[in-house]
């Protein structure tokens, strides 16, 4: 490891009137297994304490460290020095509101998204303290799990041409989220409302399926599959809805 790795960095405080959006190049020698979460703390550490970046686990757990780097969103704690040139560039992910240089607030644009698709599970069970657990089929909660596994980073939203386009597009996560509790027996939501949750532009007919999502998704999440199962489902939904008669509200804004 004899490397010296230059980092440009994104910096901005929009807290402070005096700051302005620029680049800040810092040099650092590269180390055995070091990550850029390594990297970014040094230079924090040894050179810079007023660099703003966010992380927590270190470990691909929490998804507070997504950046773009190098041109392409991913988590900094995931991503090793070796495996980039020894010039690189370092921006917040965009569409996230900017906290300050590489930090930017993912956690209340997660809430709302989360809140408007009522992201849990449905039941008119009442909650029994006492009740033995119920057994799920196997291979239903392998299915389930596996969608489950989103860290919500916010690299799929940074990486989508329709969400820097329309500020209100869902997104994949929160397409992938629906998608997991149709899967899941114990949700008794009916496809009607699913259909008036996503069944928009705003949700899976706004998306227009050249899988950045899916490309950059650090936890390699299946989102193209999902994206084509709901479109399907949704479609044919409508189809056998027109039939019947019911009316559909355009809830398109300008498109
Ligand atoms: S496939 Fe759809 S959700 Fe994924 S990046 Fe493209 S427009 Fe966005
Ligand atoms: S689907 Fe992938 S890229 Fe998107 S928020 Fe979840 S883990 Fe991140
Ligand atoms: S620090 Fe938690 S995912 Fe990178």
């Amino acid at each position: 490891m004899d490397r010296m790795l230059t980092i440009n960095i994104f910096r901005y405080n929009p807290q402070d009137p005096a700051s302005k959006p620029h680049m800040q190049s810092y040099s650092i020698d590269e180390t055995e297994s070091m990550t850029l979460f390594i990297a970014l703390n040094r230079i924090r550490e040894e050179q810079d304490p007023s660099l703003q970046f966010d992380f927590c686990c270190r470990a691909g757990i929490c998804g507070q460290c997504a950046m773009v780097i190098n041109g392409r969103p991913n988590l900094a704690c995931k991503t090793k020095t070796k495996d980039l040139p020894d010039q690189i560039t370092l921006l917040p992910l965009p569409f996230f509101k900017l906290i300050g240089d590489l930090a930017v607030d993912t956690g209340t644009w997660f809430r709302e998204m989360n809140t408007h698709i009522e992201s849990w599970v449905h039941t008119h069970k009442t909650f029994d303290p006492n009740a033995e657990e119920e057994r799920m089929d196997n291979a239903t909660a392998e299915q389930i799990y596996e969608l489950d596994r989103c860290v919500e980073c916010g690299c799929c939203v940074a990486a989508c041409g329709t969400a820097r386009m329309r500020e209100d597009f869902l997104g994949a996560v929160a397409l992938n989220r629906i998608a997991r509790f149709i899967l899941d027996p114990r949700d008794k939501r009916e496809e009607k409302d699913y259909f008036d949750l996503i069944g928009n532009d705003q949700g899976i007919f706004g998306c227009m399926g050249l899988l950045g999502c899916e490309d950059v998704c650090p936890k390699n999440l299946p989102l193209q599959d999902q994206l084509g199962f709901l479109r399907r489902k949704m479609g044919l939904f409508a189809l056998k809805d027109l039939r019947s008669g019911r009316k559909h509200t355009c809830t398109c804004q300008g498109s």
